[in-house]
C-alpha cells in the first residue's frame, strides 16, 4: 500500500493510461480526485475505484480552461484536506506537419498538453508545501525529447513539458516536492488506436506490425506506463527529482 491515505489528483482519468492509474492507485490505498472531460468515463473510473474501497471524487471539465484547472486542485484540497500527488496524464495528439496544422490544432495542443500542466502544478505547490512535500509526475513523450515526423504541435508541446519538468524539478526540490516526467513511446490506448482507425487501418493488425518495431517485442500496455508513473510518485523514488524517464521498450525515435 504505497499510497495509503495520500491524496492523488489524476487528469485524463477516463483514458487508456488514466483508467489504469486509477485502478493501480485505488488498490494501493490512495484517496483520489479524478479529472477528465469525458464525464461518463469518469463515473465508470470512480465506481471501479470505489470497488477497491478507495475514497474517490471527480470533477469533469475542460483542461483548456484555467479556472477548471485551479478549481480541480481547490476541490481536491477541500474534499480530502490537502494534495500530495499530482499526475498530469491527460494529453491530446493533433497530427500534422506545419502546413497541415491549423491555429486551433496548435492552441489546443498547447492548452491541454502544456498550459494545463503549468496551471495544475502552480495550484498544487502551495498545498504540497503545507504538507511538507509531495510528488508531481508529468507525462511527456519521447516524441517531445526526440521529435518524430509530422506532429509539430504535439512534439513541441511535449518537449515543453519535459523542459517544464526539469525546471520545476530543480525549483521545487528544496520544498521536498519531487517533479519528474515519463516519456513513453507508443502505448496501446485509444489515442494510438483512433489514429489507425482514422487512416482506415485495422488497429489490431496495425499494432501487430508496430510490435515488430520494438526491441522488447511489443508496444507498451497502459500498465507498463502506469507502473513507471507510480514508481516516480512513490517513496521508492525519493531521491529522483527533475528527471524525464524514457519508457520505450528500447525503441528509438525514427522516421
Ligand atoms: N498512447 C500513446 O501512444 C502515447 C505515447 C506517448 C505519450 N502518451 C501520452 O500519455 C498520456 C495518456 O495518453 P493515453 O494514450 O491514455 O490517451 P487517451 O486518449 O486514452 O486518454 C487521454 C484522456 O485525456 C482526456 N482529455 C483530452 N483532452 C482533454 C481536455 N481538454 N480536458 C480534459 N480532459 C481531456 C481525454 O478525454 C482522455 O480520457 C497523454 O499525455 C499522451 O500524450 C501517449
Amino acid at each position: 500500500m504505497r499510497f495509503e491515505n495520500q491524496v492523488v489528483v489524476i487528469t485524463g482519468a477516463a483514458g487508456g493510461v488514466g483508467r489504469t492509474l486509477v485502478t493501480l492507485f485505488a488498490k494501493e490505498g490512495a484517496q483520489m480526485m479524478l479529472a477528465d472531460m469525458n464525464e461518463a468515463g469518469l463515473q465508470e473510473a470512480a465506481s471501479e475505484a470505489q470497488n477497491y474501497g478507495s475514497n474517490v471524487a471527480y470533477l469533469a471539465g475542460n483542461l483548456r480552461e484555467k479556472d477548471y484547472c485551479e478549481q480541480l486542485i481547490t476541490t481536491a484540497a477541500e474534499t480530502f484536506g490537502g494534495v500530495d500527488i499530482l499526475l498530469n496524464n491527460a494529453g491530446i495528439i493533433p497530427r500534422g506537419t506545419i502546413e497541415e496544422t491549423t491555429d486551433e490544432m496548435w492552441f489546443t495542443a498547447m492548452d491541454v498538453n502544456l498550459n494545463a500542466v503549468f496551471f495544475l502544478c502552480r495550484a498544487s505547490v502551495p498545498h504540497m508545501k503545507r504538507r511538507g512535500g509531495g510528488a508531481i509526475v508529468n507525462t511527456s513523450s519521447v516524441w517531445g525529447t526526440y521529435p518524430g515526423p509530422g506532429h509539430v504541435a504535439y512534439c513541441t508541446s511535449k518537449g515543453a513539458v519535459a523542459a517544464l519538468t526539469k525546471n520545476l524539478g530543480r525549483d521545487c526540490a528544496p520544498m521536498q516536492i519531487r517533479v519528474n516526467a515519463v516519456c513513453p513511446h507508443e502505448i496501446n490506448t485509444p489515442m494510438i488506436r483512433s489514429g489507425f482507425e482514422r487512416r482506415g487501418l485495422d488497429p489490431d493488425k496495425a499494432i501487430d506490425e508496430l510490435n515488430k518495431t520494438v526491441p522488447l517485442g511489443r508496444i507498451a500496455e497502459p500498465e507498463d506506463i502506469a507502473d513507471a508513473i507510480a514508481f516516480l510518485a512513490s517513496d521508492e523514488a525519493r531521491y529522483i527529482a527533475g528527471e524525464t524517464v524514457e519508457v520505450t521498450g528500447a525503441k528509438p525515435v525514427s522516421g
